[in-house]
């Protein structure tokens, strides 16, 4: 048996995780011990699902308390160790503190959500209206996740096919910072509608270099149980069942790990 599984009293675990009410994994489920060598421990499986089922994307609440910088170097690193293709380690995190650089991004929002409500439907523009969507602001400060395109020249691996596959390793990046503030109490909102050339222009971002994520962190003071957009109805999380398929597009998933999606208790509001 590996001497780091505990497997302590459940409610030993629930303790530790923080959570006693609602925490999943340990709820009469504690996993046994020497099942699987290589899983974590239960309290910190619970941690690892705390901070995935609780992130949310944060556009308000935020406090006035700076973000020290030895957290900040935290989630910056756990950015960096995220996968990559070919190891190529393409983003780089441009930390904007500057309220006058930061009030021109705002701008760009601005007329970025004025040219997006226009294609909303009509029906729904009213609410869109209504929908925080930045922070950009009202963040202790904002972070620009950008992709070098360019920083494995000559070395395609696992790009030569499918050449995008250093975006989506920066959107790797941007998760795990995005998971680790949680952890860290600090709360991040994903800035999308921004007209990404004249960001580029604000941020001095070369030709080559994709602006991928905008983000603004900051301390809050609550994290919603649920996303802000199903609270206020735009949109509601999908069953998962019904995106499970089993060997091809379009074809439902098996009966057995369907009944397993639908055992899953939900372990955190919304989960
Ligand atoms: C690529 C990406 C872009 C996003 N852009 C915006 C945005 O511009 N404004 C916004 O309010 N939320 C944005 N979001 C946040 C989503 O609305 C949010 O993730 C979703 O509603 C689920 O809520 P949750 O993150 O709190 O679970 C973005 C999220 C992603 C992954």
């Amino acid at each position: 048996m590996n001497p780091s599984q505990k497997t302590g009293p459940t409610d030993t675990v629930l303790r530790k995780a923080g959570r006693g009410d609602l925490l999943p994994i340990a709820r009469g489920n504690a996993m046994s011990a020497g099942a699987c060598d290589n899983a974590f421990d239960d309290c910190d499986r619970a941690a690892v699902y705390r901070a995935i089922f609780t992130r949310r994307d944060i556009r308000s609440d935020f406090v006035s308390e700076p973000i020290d910088d030895a957290v900040l170097a935290r989630l910056i690193r756990a950015a960096h160790h995220a996968p990559s293709v070919g190891f190529m380690q393409p983003w780089n995190f441009i930390v904007i503190r500057d309220m006058g650089r930061r009030e021109k991004v705002r701008d760009l929002f601005l007329s970025a959500r004025m040219q997006e409500e226009a294609k909303i439907a009509e029906d729904r523009k009213e609410l869109y209206r209504r929908l925080r969507l930045e922070g950009i602001c009202e963040s202790a400060l904002n972070i620009c996740i950008t992709c070098d395109r360019d920083r494995a020249n000559g070395s395609p691996l696992g790009r030569w096919h499918n050449p995008e596959m250093d975006l989506f390793s920066t959107v790797c990046a941007v998760q795990n910072f995005w998971l680790a503030a949680r952890a860290e109490g600090v709360g991040v909102g994903w800035v999308s509608i921004l007209d990404q050339s004249a960001l580029k222009a604000l941020l001095d971002i070369p030709d080559h270099v994709v602006p991928v994520a905008y983000l603004c962190v900051g301390r809050v003071s609550d994290f919603a149980p649920v996303p802000e957009l199903q609270r206020k109805n735009w949109r509601q999380r999908l069953p998962l069942a019904d995106l499970v398929m089993s060997e091809c597009f379009g074809v439902s998933s098996d009966n057995s790990l369907a009944r397993a999606i639908d055992g899953l208790a939900e372990d955190w509001p919304g989960s």
